[in-house]
Formats: C-alpha cells, sequence, structure tokens
C-alpha cells in the first residue's frame, strides 16, 4: 500500500526497542542502537543543513556534548542531507558561525546521513502536514537497553530547549535509580513522588507520617526529599 499524507504512520512508541538501522555518519558508519549499547542515547531529527534555527540547535548542543556525557549520553543527528553536505555545514559553523556567545564550535558527534529518508520514515520523522521531504526536530531519548524513553517533537520554525533535553536525561535517569516519578517542573534538588501505595496498609502508614521522610498531603500524593548532591552521586559517571 502506497503512504500518502493521509495514510497514518506506524512509528516507534515510548517502551518499544529503538528501531535498528545502520547509517554513514560524519563519524564513520553505525549499526544503531548496537553501537551505543550501554550508553543513553538522544537520536534528532532536524529539517536541513545550511539553515539558520537548524544551525543555532547544532551550536548549542554541540556545546553540551560533555554535559551529557556526565550522564552517560551521546548525542546522534540525522537529516536527509548525504555526508558532503553534512561536512561542509558542520565546518562552516565551525569556521564561521556565532550564536550567542558560542562559536568555533566543533560538532564531534555523528551525523546521519539519510538521503534515502528510510531512516527518517521508519522513526515517524517526516510529518507530511509539515513537510514531506523534510524531517521534523524530532527527539528520541533512549536507554542503554535499546528502549525508547521519551519522544518529543517540534515543528521547523521552532527551536528545542536544550536545557530542557538534560532535564528529561537527568529525570529519567533519577526515577530508574530512585524508584521515583518526578513532578512537574522537577529538577534535582526538589522533592520527588513515591509510588502510590500498593495496599491501604502502607498507604495509612504514609499518611501517618510514619514512613521516613515522606510526606502525603493525599493517599494518592506523596513526595519525599531527594538531595540534588543524591541525585548527582546517583546518576553521573564516576
Ligand atoms: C531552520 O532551521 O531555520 C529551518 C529549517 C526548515 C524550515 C524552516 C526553518
Amino acid at each position: 500500500m502506497e503512504t500518502t499524507a493521509t495514510t497514518p504512520q506506524t512509528m516507534p512508541r515510548i517502551g518499544d526497542p529503538a528501531p535498528a538501522f545502520t547509517a554513514k555518519t560524519t563519524q564513520g558508519d553505525i549499526s544503531f542502537p548496537d553501537h551505543f549499547k550501554g550508553s543513553w542515547v538522544i537520536l534528532f531529527s532536524h529539517p536541513a543543513d545550511f539553515t539558520p534555527v537548524c544551525t543555532s540547535e547544532f551550536m548549542t548542543f554541540a556545546s553540551m556534548e560533555d554535559e551529557f556525557a556526565r550522564y552517560n549520553t551521546k548525542l546522534v543527528g540525522l537529516s536527509v542531507d548525504g555526508l558532503y553536505s553534512h561536512i561542509a555545514w558542520l565546518r562552516t559553523i565551525q569556521e564561521r558561525m556565532v550564536y550567542r556567545d558560542l562559536k568555533n564550535v566543533e560538532v564531534k558527534f555523528p551525523l546521519i546521513d539519510d538521503v534515502s529518508m528510510n531512516i527518517a520514515r521508519q522513526y515517524g520523522m517526516i510529518m507530511p502536514g509539515e513537510a514531506s521531504t523534510q524531517a521534523v526536530r524530532a527527539v528520541f531519548v533512549i536507554d542503554p537497553k535499546g528502549t525508547i524513553r521519551t519522544i518529543i517533537y517540534y515543528p521547523l520554525s521552532l527551536g528545542r530547549d536544550f536545557d530542557e533535553l538534560l532535564r528529561v536525561v537527568k529525570a529519567l535517569q533519577t526515577a530508574d535509580k530512585f524508584a521515583v516519578a518526578t513532578p512537574a517542573d522537577w529538577v534535582p534538588g526538589e522533592r520527588v513522588i513515591v509510588p502510590t501505595a500498593g495496599s491501604c496498609g502502607v498507604a495509612k502508614e504514609r499518611m501517618s507520617g510514619a514512613e521516613e521522610g515522606v510526606e502525603c498531603v493525599d493517599w494518592f500524593f506523596c513526595t519525599k526529599e531527594l538531595s540534588a548532591d543524591e541525585v548527582e552521586q546517583g546518576i553521573t559517571q564516576h
């Protein structure tokens, strides 16, 4: 069956294994996600090389690469441009581009050549209502076992918030490490959500304040302190 703008496309979902592919990149050939097993990965697409919003995004993301590495997270870009375009664009970024206080920015993470659009289609990065020949700004956060943990999409005109992506990584890793959830706008150092009690007895104990450090507003809303230091100790690379 031919795929049209109105045909629903299958796309990976949160909790699915990251679809596998092999690709040419600016850092050599990769076999995804095996190449990154053991690390968190942010696979992200951009619409086109040599465009301004994408340029500001690459400069920002590249300048934060070491910060993401502290949280065992690797970055992998993708667009439907070819390798020579990627190489020329990244060279231009390093040699000529200035954005905020960033200049001479070297993009060291791999940028995938997807001229066939096969990978972009496989990952649901092509949204024909927005653009049928370019990928939207998609973000897939993938854990060390190769499972998709977060998916975020932005349209062509809207540059991403990379501090938010770092917050997402920290929150996912904190949830895994400490078996908690993170409330709205959470940043490390703020109280975390304790999972809802599985039994009436535990809920009553919590509500009465008997569980060390746990405070409940109601039976379904209990939080506890988790210091920024504990979070850092628990989730950074030592
Ligand atoms: C940009 O990165 O500036 C851009 C790319 C595609 C469409 C619109 C803007």
